[in-house]
């Protein structure tokens, strides 16, 4: 891995160490231009491939005006469609997580959708003229499943997420990740904070020592931001050794469980690895943790 120091970014911004200009944080019109630049233009994060492991089970993200349906198929495969029916529009599904057993059927006028997007049934049919079914499946989706995680993206090209973490596949898949088992409920933060202003604070170890009191007596000075040559960032902190103060930090390094699945190297690690934009897997060495900072709203995330 090649990493780019502190200065060699520094010296690359060309000496300057001033950031985006205030206005882009307070900003209602760059934040809607962000929203459908950036983050319906990049990979949003959906969940675990655990939440929907049977056929039919389903998982719903929206994001601005986009909304997504993610669904494992007959065939085992993991698919995303918009969250739209071909009719007039309407949510094909209205819960965010669930099982469907046969098809999906839009609560408004009752046209049905296979698993696989292919429009199963119109109901009275004909009292439309002639309708070519294969023309009005649900609209597909970019969807990648990489190291058990899911991955949609609603417009837009780009690398996918394996290539995109190109430079991270050796250490993520020490962690088994697709064989993992939620441990808890997904969470959910809502800041009245610019998504740049989280992602900004949130990228940057200096915050830890007075922010995270308590990662800062689990890691010490170990802690470190690297940036890699492809972009993507790696924080890390090592316990190994460590003698913590707060009882809370030495109760964690006493109970926590010998990890042996991992190498030596890895056992005493806390690693964040990020994404742009706002795409972070968190790897301890008992569990790991996913979460993205997005847009939901002016001066909100
Ligand atoms: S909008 Fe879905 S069936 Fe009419
Ligand atoms: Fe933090």
């Amino acid at each position: 891995m090649k990493f780019t120091t502190a200065e060699e970014i520094y010296n690359k911004a060309g000496g300057k160490r001033n950031g985006l200009p205030a206005w882009t944080y307070n900003n209602a019109e760059l934040t809607e231009l962000e929203t459908e630049r950036v983050f319906l233009r990049n990979w949003i994060w959906v969940g675990h491939v655990s939440d929907i492991p049977e056929t039919g089970d389903y998982q719903c993200i929206d994001l601005a005006n986009e909304r997504a349906l993610v669904v494992r198929d007959e065939a085992g495969e993991v698919r995303a469609f918009h969250n739209m029916c071909r009719h007039r529009g309407s949510r094909v599904v209205a819960e965010s997580k669930g099982h469907c057993e046969k098809a999906f059927v839009c609560p408004f006028h009752g046209w049905s959708y296979k698993f696989d997007g292919g429009l199963k049934n119109i109901p009275r049919a004909n009292s439309f003229p002639p309708i070519d079914k294969d023309e009005f499946g649900l609209k597909a989706l970019d969807c990648e499943v990489w190291h058990g995680l899911i991955f949609v993206r609603f417009a837009g090209e780009g690398p996918s997420i394996a290539e995109s973490f190109a430079e991270a596949e050796e250490e993520i898949s020490l962690y088994k990740i697709t064989d993992m088992k939620p441990y808890d409920e997904p969470w959910r933060w809502d800041f009245d904070l610019d998504w740049k202003s989280v992602i900004d604070i949130d990228s940057e170890g200096y915050h830890v020592p007075i922010g995270h009191p308590g990662l800062f007596d689990l890691c010490g000075s170990s802690y470190k931001d690297e940036v890699l040559e492809s972009g993507i960032g790696r924080s890390y902190g090592s316990f190994k050794d460590r003698k913590a103060k707060m009882p809370l930090v030495k109760n964690y390094i006493e109970s926590l469980p010998e990890s042996n699945y991992l190498p030596e190297s890895h056992r005493h690690l806390w690693i964040y690895w990020g994404l742009f934009p706002g795409i972070v897997i968190t790897l301890f060495p008992d569990m790991i943790e996913v979460y993205q900072v997005y847009p939901t709203g002016y001066q909100k995330s």
